[in-house]
């Protein structure tokens, strides 16, 4: 009988990564310094939560209130980010959470998070995607351009004229477009990542500066909603208002800070990962978290709740400059821009994040060896691109934003929480162990970033709940006739 609980021993974990450095035709190469993981961050953390997921969260959730939501969610994250840096300080090797969990909580966990991950990577690429595609669509009708409404929107979507969606073809297209580029190499990526990180937060201080003065007062007027409910245009019944409400839109925002753990995934590309780590997990994080408070509340503020349900229900910043901040159509055009761009930047290091994650798992065994094969001239896991290539473009294609973001957030909250736990269970385990960088007040911390993450599951409401399962369920069946039989651990 094998063991489901095997560990994989962190000492032969940090032996690897250092063999990989020797070893050149296979690993991956080491480039990046902490700014370019800060920027790596920023680049994965700003995007379609901050400038699509807002306005959703407002309209379905909370009004005004989701700048609470924001609060909330960037509280859960700061204490899963510093049960991140701890681990990221300590194992410094490509794998992310998965990884960590293999060396700490054993196999069976670290199957799940690294199942989990794909919701996490794949799906936010999916669901960023989609809302690139919304983008485009704005930046076409300055340009006196349509695409009709049925090739840029999913079938379960139907328009306020009552067309169908069929197939969400430029939200298809980005994501292979980028996932090529993936596979040319990480330096060249992190490289145009830059120019994008300094042009997204750009925009986002042009609206909060700009928008300032147009706030209007009437919309703030009711900041927290009477709890209610609220049926969305497709029929989905919302919790409205309260505190459910609250809850409910942190756990919709808490898609607009996925992206900083994804730094960890990169730490066998980092120059210095013990002390790069943890410097680039938390500084992006503070620095977003500041930027995301200022701007909803500039937006919320700027249009009404019944825009974001109604007229500014895609593109929405673009929609409220447009309408509201009169002289600053320019800005409009700016941020459609750069938020195309912007977006670009957020899907690749997903794409990224996933087929590194999917490279650790394979090595260890736990999926088939083809997505870790890496490619001789670029060394890039290539394989691995492309199969998700194929699976994040059909999300994208097919599914509504909606779902794939809030799957996002589910399933990444729940890698969270499992990565508290770690915190807490490997401090008793392996004391011994030396960390870089140590989380704070431990076990408050772990325990409350805990408590903080499932409120925001809970808030995310049972269709989420559901979808998450059947997603574990799906899991748990390959890893019982596939991994457990593959796995290199228990080989030995
Ligand atoms: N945090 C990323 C975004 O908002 C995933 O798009």
């Amino acid at each position: 009988m094998k063991n489901i609980f095997a560990k994989k021993d962190i000492n032969l974990l940090i032996k690897e990564a250092d063999e990989n450095e020797v070893d050149d035709e296979k690993s991956l190469k080491r480039t990046l310094g902490a700014t370019n993981l800060i920027a790596l961050g920023i680049g994965a953390i700003i995007g379609a939560g901050l400038f699509v997921r807002t306005a959703a969260a407002a309209a379905n959730n909370a009004g005004p209130s989701v700048t609470i939501g924001f609060i909330i969610a960037a509280v859960g994250c700061a204490f899963a980010g510093l049960c991140y840096a701890e681990f990221a300080s300590m194992i410094p090797i490509a794998g992310s959470a998965y990884t960590y969990s293999y060396a700490t909580m054993g196999e069976i966990v670290a199957w799940i998070i690294g199942w989990d991950l794909v919701l996490e990577y794949a799906l936010g690429a999916a669901t960023v995607g989609i809302a690139w595609s919304e983008y485009l669509n704005k930046l076409l009708e300055y340009l006196g351009l349509h695409i009709p409404y049925g090739l840029c929107h999913s079938p379960f979507e139907t328009s306020v004229y009552g067309v169908q969606g069929i197939i969400n073809l430029p939200a298809f297209f980005i994501v292979s477009l980028l996932s090529v580029l993936l596979i040319r190499g990480t330096k060249e990526s992190a490289w145009v990542n830059g120019i994008i990180v300094i042009t997204k937060v750009a925009i986002v201080v042009l609206f909060i500066v700009f928008g300032w003065s147009f706030i209007n007062p009437v919309n703030h007027a009711v900041y927290i909603p009477e709890p209610t409910k609220y049926t969305d245009a497709q029929g989905v019944i919302h919790n409205y208002g309260g505190v459910m409400g609250i809850l409910g839109a942190a756990g919709v925002v808490f898609f607009a800070f996925i992206g900083f753990d994804a730094v960890s995934t990169a730490a066998q590309e980092s120059k210095n990962p013990k002390r790069d780590m943890p410097i680039g997990i938390l500084g992006s994080l503070v620095i977003c978290t500041i930027l995301y408070i200022l701007f909803a509340h500039v937006l919320t503020g700027v249009a009404s709740v019944d825009d974001f349900r109604n007229q500014g229900k895609e593109a929405s910043i673009a929609y409220a400059i447009n309408s509201y901040m009169h002289g600053y159509g320019w800005l409009a055009k700016l941020v459609t821009v750069a938020i195309l761009a912007g977006f670009s930047s957020v899907i690749l290091v997903m794409l990224m994040g996933q087929s590194r994650v999917f490279y650790s798992m394979s090595r260890d065994g736990l999926i088939p060896p083809i997505f870790s094969e890496v490619h001789k001239k670029y060394r890039t896991p290539y394989k691995s691109n492309l199969i998700f290539l194929i699976f994040v473009g059909f999300f994208a294609a097919f599914v509504p934003g909606d779902i794939v973001g809030d799957m996002t957030s589910i399933g990444t909250l729940f890698a969270f929480v499992i990565v508290c736990a770690g915190v807490l269970i490997l401090r008793k385990t392996n004391p011994e162990i030396k960390r870089q960088f140590k989380t704070p007040l431990v076990p408050l911390v772990p325990i409350l970033g805990i408590i903080v993450c499932t409120a925001m599951i809970y808030g995310l409401g049972w269709p989420n709940w559901a979808r998450l399962l059947v997603w574990l369920i799906i899991g748990f069946t390959i890893y019982f006739s596939y991994s457990i039989k593959n796995s290199k651990v228990t080989k030995k």
